[in-house]
């Protein structure tokens, strides 16, 4: 029996409906995962609001405590890739789900979620990239992979000023690309431009209703977090063969289009999962963003809070009002 207590955000579920608060949880409360990392950031997720909410779709065993995003230091391992005292990041796979995730002073987790700090990184940025960062550069990579290149014209991204797209822009004009920023934040303008947006659009300039099954085409890119009518919109006024890249659902996880986007422009639509990206994947991306992809202005995408000013963060993340990444310290370098 190892009785070291940590402090997490614990949710837990009841005929009553959700809470959560600030508990004191024991390492034996984790799972029996061989490598134990003392969690100093993490960061707040759509899906880890979800979570926090008890939604069934994200998480099932209650009591929990979210999220999915994770960087720390290795307090013991028992798997030899491992070494205590190595700096590492857990994102995704099932962390913050069902798996006790980021939002607790410690986490247990399998060797194989875990990617060792790539150099030029600090465990504080890795948290500002976080899953969005991950997510953005999977689009970017996916886009690439069927020919978008700067030169082919510009890109748009949709909730511009969330986590993935934030990251989107700013990964998007770091490397060249024009970027049009479609935001449902009219005052955030200034943020999206000084990430290196060109062009600021409402979102009723992608959703706008009409008979027209195809629109004028402007877009050789773009990176969609939001789905429904706006995703529907935008695969009407892509360019000849540009590929959106399909990775969120905040507005609706439904999609009505006609087939004339694919079969008139050749349209690509691309999804992006970041949950199970494969790890040689995964690093990759994680070296790119340490890396090439680094925006310059990354310390300006995020604002910081403790895990006692969560609550109020997750509050404000369910209503779409988040603008950035909202990073978390979890405990004391
Ligand atoms: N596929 C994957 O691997 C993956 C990974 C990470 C996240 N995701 C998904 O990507 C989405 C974004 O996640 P996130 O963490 O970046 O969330 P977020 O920080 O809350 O950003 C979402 C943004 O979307 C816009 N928005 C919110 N409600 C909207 C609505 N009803 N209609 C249109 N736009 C709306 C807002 O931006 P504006 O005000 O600027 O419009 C909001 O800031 C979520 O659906 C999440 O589940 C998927």
């Amino acid at each position: 029996m190892n009785n070291q207590q940590f402090r997490a955000l614990v949710v837990r579920k009841g005929d009553d409906g959700v809470s959560r608060k600030l508990e004191m949880r024991s390492v034996d409360d984790l799972p029996d995962h061989p490598v134990t990392v003392r969690v100093q950031y993490s960061a707040l997720n759509f899906k880890d609001a979800l979570s926090a909410e008890g939604h069934p779709g994200v998480t099932r065993n209650f009591p929990h405590t979210p999220g999915i995003d994770a960087a720390g230091v290795v307090e013991s391992s028992s798997d030899p890739a491992f070494t205590e005292g190595q700096r590492v990041i857990v994102t995704s796979y099932d962390l913050g789900m069902n798996t006790p995730g980021g939002f607790g002073e410690l986490i247990r987790v399998p060797g194989d979620w875990i990617v060792p700090l790539p150099a030029g990184l600090e465990l504080r940025d890795a948290m500002i990239f976080g899953t969005a960062g991950l997510t953005a550069a999977m689009c970017l990579q996916r886009l690439e992979s069927v020919g978008l290149t700067p030169q082919r014209g510009p890109v748009l991204v949709t909730g511009a000023t969330g986590g993935v797209g934030s990251m989107a822009v700013a990964i998007l004009a770091r490397c060249g690309y024009r970027v049009a920023a479609v935001s449902g934040k009219a005052a955030a303008a200034g943020f999206l431009e000084r990430l290196g947006a060109s062009q600021v659009l409402g979102r009723e300039a992608v959703t706008a209703e009409e008979k027209k099954p195809m629109r004028k085409s402007e877009w050789a890119g773009a990176v969609d977090t939001v789905g429904g009518p706006v995703l529907a919109g935008l695969l009407r006024s892509m360019d000849y063969q540009g590929a959106v890249a399909c990775c969120g659902l905040v507005a609706s996880p439904e999609l009505h289009t006609t087939v004339y986007p694919f079969i008139l422009r050749g349209v690509a639509l691309l999804g992006v999962d970041s949950q199970d990206c494969p790890m040689q994947q995964r690093r990759d991306l994680w070296d790119r963003l340490a890396g090439p992809w680094r925006p310059s202005n990354l310390d300006a995408m995020a604002r910081e809070c403790d895990l006692e000013g969560l609550e109020e963060e997750i509050r404000t993340i369910l209503k779409g009002g988040q603008t950035g990444r909202i990073l978390v310290r979890v405990s004391a370098g």
